[in-house]
């Protein structure tokens, strides 16, 4: 049994590490970047999240993050972020890193999260460097368009996440594969394993001698280095593991 063989690893896990993707906010609504109805199916990434499509019209960038922004403002954690949070309450996880920008692990009750790729709930001015909440800057988009900084006025606020063409945050990169390197367990959920250098984590980890568990609905490029694949949904399948090693 494949979910039972991934509730022994992840119980018996002393530094187990967890790098999550969009797939485990998909059964909170937020849809996915690729696989069936993703976002990239519909528009080509390169143009609408790129800092360069940004640079030249954040209207244009606003009109497509609106709806998105949205969903993902009114969306909660699923079972699977709460199953998580659980394991590290639990001491079987040291941090979740994800490459989402929802915030649902943090409301999960997820302690240790480290986002690689930014967080869309803030958003900051590219002229003046103010921040102000995504909901505000979300509650004045139909009036506004494309909104505009409340202290200097300009308009290129961005919400902080990493376009296509910016660097990564630097230190949530080095913490994430500092863990990597100590994980005795890498639990993948949710990630299609595509994006670098987000898809070096499992590696470095796997190479530093932690067991790879995947848990994803679509096969990924490094189902073969794992000891553990479980195609499946992350809300469904997380709670069955947490039931398996606490119940
Ligand atoms: P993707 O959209 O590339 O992959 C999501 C994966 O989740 C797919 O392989 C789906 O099959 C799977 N999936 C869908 N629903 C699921 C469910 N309920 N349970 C488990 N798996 C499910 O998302 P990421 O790998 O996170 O980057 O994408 C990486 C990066 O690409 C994103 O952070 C974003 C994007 O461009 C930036 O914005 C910088």
């Amino acid at each position: 049994m494949t979910i039972q063989r991934a509730a022994e690893l992840i119980g018996g896990a002393r530094h187990g590490l967890a790098l999550t993707g969009a797939g485990v906010s998909a059964e909170s609504g937020i849809p996915t970047f690729r696989g069936a109805g993703g976002l990239w199916t519909r528009y080509d990434p390169v143009k609408v999240a790129s800092i360069e499509y940004f640079m030249a019209d954040p209207s244009a960038y606003w009109n497509v993050s609106k709806d998105r922004g949205r969903v993902a403002l009114a969306a909660r954690p699923n079972p699977g972020h709460h199953a998580l949070a659980a394991l590290e309450a639990g001491g079987r996880l040291v941090a979740v890193v994800t490459q989402n920008t929802d915030g649902l692990h943090q409301d999960s009750g997820s302690r240790t999260v480290i986002e690689v790729h930014g967080s869309s709930r803030t958003v900051q001015c590219l002229d003046c460097g103010n921040r102000e909440p995504r909901s505000e800057v979300q509650a004045r988009l139909d009036a506004e368009m494309p909104p505009r900084c409340g202290i200097c006025g300009g308009t290129f606020l961005k919400p902080t996440v990493v376009l296509f063409g910016e660097p990564l945050p630097q230190a949530a990169i080095q913490q994430a594969f500092a863990l990597a390197r100590q994980a005795d367990v890498m639990l993948v959920v949710g990630s299609s394993l595509v994006v670098y250098p987000a898809a070096e984590i499992p590696l470095v980890a796997t190479r530093s001698g932690a067991k790879l568990i995947v848990i994803n609905a679509e096969p990924t490029p490094f189902d073969e280095l794992a000891a553990v694949v479980i195609r499946g949904k992350s809300g469904e399948v997380l709670p069955e593991i947490v039931e398996l090693i606490d119940g």
